[in-house]
């Protein structure tokens, strides 16, 4: 099913390839450190800051016993010589069975894909999508709900250029009775393309613009930080950086099963207060995804049927 098969975005794949993914991820929470990747070479290409992913993809690869080459900063590759992308990507896939990567270019990914001759994994491309981080926020979703059908969403904060956003409604749209509220001032409101997507299947959604008195049936709050860095005008950033600050007396009427997520970096939207809450989830879920990109991994190149 996914052996050889790249992934750029979440619709790539299907809804028994999301399940696939989460039973192996289960398996390597339980046995993380195993020699499947022994004598593969892996390339990690990051043209953009990154904490999570890129750590938890090399803890991923470390941990299975493979290897990686690759950059954490483009400056330091021939791009600064004025080597395109496509010859980056082609010599990449010259030395390695797998690519990893983040740009910050809408469709670079797929892009990449298309002449690699190896398989590319997503790693964020733009606005795009971050296909990686929904399936470790599914891993997520079940891990504490115990399901992924009947799930109710609180979407908080940059839903236009929160690319996680965009990939996580596509995934949990595959479930049974999702309903996704999204909470955003109206410059940074679901992209069209999304709600016409949700209309297409028939899926419940609701935009508001405030969520402290309506998150009392919140499965999940997903809460997301504004993109200063796909912001043109920094006085508009401005104007929005700190519209909503989710604080710990806000919890006080919320299901005693729900659970907060962010993909991270956070900077203002959680307040510090609410992390010693049992129903704050987000460290937890960074740490899932060292297992959920493991078992991707793991499939992609096939180690795993
Ligand atoms: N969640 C996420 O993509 O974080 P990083 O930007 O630190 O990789």
């Amino acid at each position: 099913m996914m052996h050889k098969k790249s992934l750029i975005s979440i619709t790539d794949y299907s809804k028994d390839d999301y399940l696939r993914i989460m039973d192996l991820a289960a398996d390597f929470e339980a046995n993380p450190n195993q020699d499947l990747l022994k004598g593969t070479v892996i390339a990690s290409l990051f043209f953009e800051p990154s904490t999570r992913t890129r750590l938890s993809f090399e803890s991923a690869i470390n941990r299975l016993g493979g290897r990686i080459v690759g950059f954490t900063d483009s400056s330091s590759s021939s791009v600064t010589k004025g080597e395109t992308l496509h010859d980056t990507i082609r010599m990449a896939a010259n030395y390695t069975d797998l690519i990893v990567m983040r740009h910050p270019l809408e469709g670079s990914a797929r892009y990449a894909s298309q002449i690699a001759g190896v398989p590319v994994i997503n790693a964020g491309d733009g606005a795009n999508q971050h296909p990686t981080q929904t399936l470790l926020d599914l891993y997520s979703i079940k891990k504490t709900q115990g399901k992924l059908d009947d799930i109710n969403i609180f979407l908080v904060g940059d839903l236009k250029y929160g690319r996680t956003v965009h990939s996580l409604l596509q995934a949990l749209s595959v479930f049974k009775n999702p309903i996704f509220n999204f909470v955003s001032p109206p410059e940074l409101s679901m992209p069209i393309e999304y709600k016409r997507y949700l209309d297409s299947k028939g899926i419940k959604y609701f935009e508001h613009r405030e969520f402290t008195d309506i998150i009392s049936a919140a499965d999940i709050i997903y809460m997301t930080r504004v993109q200063k860095e796909r912001f043109t005008d920094p006085m508009e950033y401005e104007k929005v950086k700190n519209i909503y600050i989710l604080r710990n007396k806000m919890l006080q009427n919320t299901k005693e099963t729900m659970r907060i997520l962010h993909p991270l970096p956070r900077v203002n939207e959680i307040h510090p207060d609410v992390d010693s809450n049992p129903k704050a989830y987000y460290f937890e879920q960074a740490r899932n995804g060292i297992y959920t990109r493991q078992a991707i991994i793991s499939l992609i190149l096939g180690l795993i049927k």
